[in-house]
């Protein structure tokens, strides 16, 4: 049986890297870790009231902790117990996560990250995810890390994933050498490579988004909506609705199916809801390393320049020829204005 764990690939691919020293595998087997407990605690997120009330287990205890706080403690604490990461900006926590740890100090690494993507689905059993999204640092080692390490354009990342807590737990990350996917296969406890190069169909049948906002969605977006819904077998349309409400979730199917994920700017988020530095810029890196696109409906998301760490932005990714089609229809109606 050819089986290769996460671990063993990212041990293969560091000879690709002849400067390597081993700290990226490093941090990476340690996200890794931290995935399985994360999925652990997933898989039981249903029985935790029951557990709550047999005997008051664990009333005080981690058991009753919100799973996204659960999962931002448990990735901060194992990336910064790697000392290959200095610090981390999470969804979960308005400033920058570091350590007192001098090793820690050392690391040359930063990490964005969202760590329970979609955590609305948690109570009704359905996908949520964690996004990360990783940056070589541009302070000087051995003090903690500065706003500017993690305020560098999506171009800049090393590397970024997310781990998929669905019917199975998948691990799916990029270095810029083409998207890898590996499956958790709880027997032994591994992620197991599932998917080698992940490439992303050109075009798809499937549209997601909120489409309870249409109202308020900007003109280009209602049109290139209702195109969607318009009869032409020709080209296949009507497209197929699919929203699940968990980015992670909605991506993956997208990404092996081939579709189009659409969060624009709203009256209730005039910037757009998702978050440049740990949903929008991983998400982009991913998709354009799997052959598709990711844009403002005005730009590439991977060239902006960040001015603030939960900075919002209006994000469209998916099929390549699905965003140039939407970024014209968006074009071309404020173009009218
Ligand atoms: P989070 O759970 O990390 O706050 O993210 C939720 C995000 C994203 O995953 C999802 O696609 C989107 O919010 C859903 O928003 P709506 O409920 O407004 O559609
Ligand atoms: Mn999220
Ligand atoms: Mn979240």
């Amino acid at each position: 049986m050819n089986l290769i764990t996460l671990s063993e690939f990212i041990l293969q691919r560091q000879v690709e890297y002849p400067k390597a020293k081993g700290e990226f595998t490093r941090l990476m087997h340690h996200l890794g870790v931290a995935a399985k407990i994360v999925h652990k605690k997933v898989s039981k997120a249903g029985l935790v009231d029951i557990l709550g009330s047999i005997g008051n287990i664990n009333v005080q205890g981690e058991d009753q902790k919100k799973l996204d706080v659960f999962a931002h403690e448990e990735f901060t604490e194992m990336m910064l117990a790697s000392e290959e990461c200095c610090g981390i900006a999470s969804e979960e926590s308005e400033q920058i996560v570091c350590s007192p740890n001098p090793h820690t100090k050392e690391g040359g690494y930063v990490i964005c990250m969202d760590p329970l993507d979609g955590s609305s689905n948690i109570d009704v059993n359905v996908s949520v995810g964690t996004i990360f999204s990783i940056y070589r640092r541009l302070s000087r080692r051995g003090e903690n890390p500065a706003l500017e390490d993690f305020l560098q354009p999506g171009d800049e990342q090393v590397a970024a994933g997310y781990i998929i807590y669905g019917s199975s737990t998948m691990l799916v990350y990029t270095t810029g050498k083409g998207v890898h996917g590996f499956t958790l296969d709880p027997s032994i406890g591994e992620f197991c490579l599932s998917n080698m190069d992940m490439k992303t169909p050109k075009k798809g049948k499937i549209y997601s988004t909120n489409q309870g906002n249409f109202a308020h969605y900007p003109e280009g977006i209602k049109e290139y909506i209702r195109y969607c819904q318009e009869d032409d077998p020709a080209s296949k349309r009507p497209y197929t609705l699919r929203y699940i409400g968990s980015l992670v979730a909605d991506f993956h199917r997208n990404m092996l199916k081939g579709g189009i994920y659409i969060y624009p700017e709203t009256v209730s988020n005039p910037n757009g809801k998702l978050r440049l530095l740990y949903e929008c810029n991983p998400i982009a890196f991913l998709s354009e390393q799997s052959g598709g696109k990711a844009s403002t409906g005005y730009e590439r998301v991977l060239s902006i320049k960040p001015l603030e760490l939960h900075q919002r932005i209006p994000f469209i990714v998916g099929s390549a020829e699905m965003v140039d089609m939407l970024e014209k229809f968006i074009q071309e109606k404020s173009s009218i204005k």
